[in-house]
């Protein structure tokens, strides 16, 4: 993780209520492409490390025997609890609240561990090689984000823009010119170049998909409050006593930019990497 920077258990308070709701989809054609690149037979396990309200491990579900999320947040893991049952799928779903670097010795082995957006926020290289160890012969890691390297234009879409800009101007009035994160700030950002830390790790490959998205989202103004208040950037933790000016300042601003209280969106693709457990010298 970034230099000077300590994972704490404040990360993502409070964002779960607001996770679902808030962020944008994973493009719709996920499950299927994975289904396709990894040819699950239907009886493996699948780990969703930094699972939140469990969004991958549900949507892939119906490709296998169980599917173990994992993840610190408590909150995360009461949505994914829920979403679990309003799925049908809560008898083959199990939840663990955990860190991924004290993943609990006795999960099991699996077919897949999935990092979808988490992989980020941990201690990559110790988490790297104990998912190695996790994983049956011939599995697979997945790494899945939204595709950053897209410009996802809504003209000819009904409605405005979110006003991402103005609204970044409006969490820094509240809580500082530099990105937070838990009880620290993140200057630099999170780190990128998982390749090497997976290499390292003796993973082989990857092979790159791109999921395509760019379907059209109509969203509302709580939509679009939802999402900020998701990120660990803007928490509703890191407001304190502040949170409902910083609220009605936000709406206002959503109002001023779409009196009929919408905006158009558009759904990002979804970059795939999947990643061998045995790297090429591996029997
Ligand atoms: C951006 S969310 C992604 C959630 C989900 N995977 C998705 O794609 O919607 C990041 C998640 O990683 C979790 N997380 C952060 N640090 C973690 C760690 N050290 N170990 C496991 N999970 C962690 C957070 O609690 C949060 O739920």
């Amino acid at each position: 993780m970034a230099s000077g920077w300590e994972w704490d258990d404040t990360l993502f308070s409070g964002a779960a209520a607001h996770y679902r709701r808030g962020r944008l989809p994973y493009a719709p054609g996920l499950a299927d492409v994975l289904d396709r690149a990894l040819r699950p037979d239907g009886q493996g396990r699948l780990i969703d490390v930094g699972c939140g309200p469990g969004t991958v491990a549900l949507r892939l579900a119906h490709l296998f025997r169980e599917v173990v999320g994992v993840d610190p947040d408590g909150g995360m893991i009461t949505e994914a609890e829920r979403a679990a049952d309003l799925a049908g799928v809560a008898g083959k779903a199990r939840w663990v609240r955990a860190r991924a670097e004290e993943l609990p010795a006795d999960l099991g082995k699996f077919a897949v561990a999935v990092f979808a957006q988490s992989f980020h926020w941990m201690d990559r290289d110790l988490v790297a090689a104990t998912v190695r160890g996790m994983l049956l012969p011939g599995g697979s890691l997945v790494h899945i984000s939204d595709l950053k390297t897209e410009t996802r234009s809504v003209d000819g879409l009904p409605h405005p823009a979110v006003p991402h800009a103005a609204m970044g101007d409006v969490v820094r009035r509240y809580l500082g010119p530099v990105r937070r994160a838990g009880r620290g700030v993140l200057p630099q950002g999170t780190p990128g170049g998982e390749a090497v830390v997976l290499s390292r790790a003796g993973f082989s490959g990857p092979r790159r998909h791109v999921v395509p998205g760019g379907q059209a989202l109509e969203r509302t103004c709580d939509d679009v409050v939802a999402g900020v208040f998701s990120l660990s950037s803007s928490a509703p933790h890191l407001f304190g006593s502040r949170r409902e000016d910083f609220e009605a300042d936000l709406r206002a601003l959503l109002r001023a930019a779409s009196p009929l209280g919408r905006f158009s969106e558009r759904v990002p693709s979804t970059e795939v990497f999947i990643w061998g457990k045995d790297g090429p010298t591996d029997p």
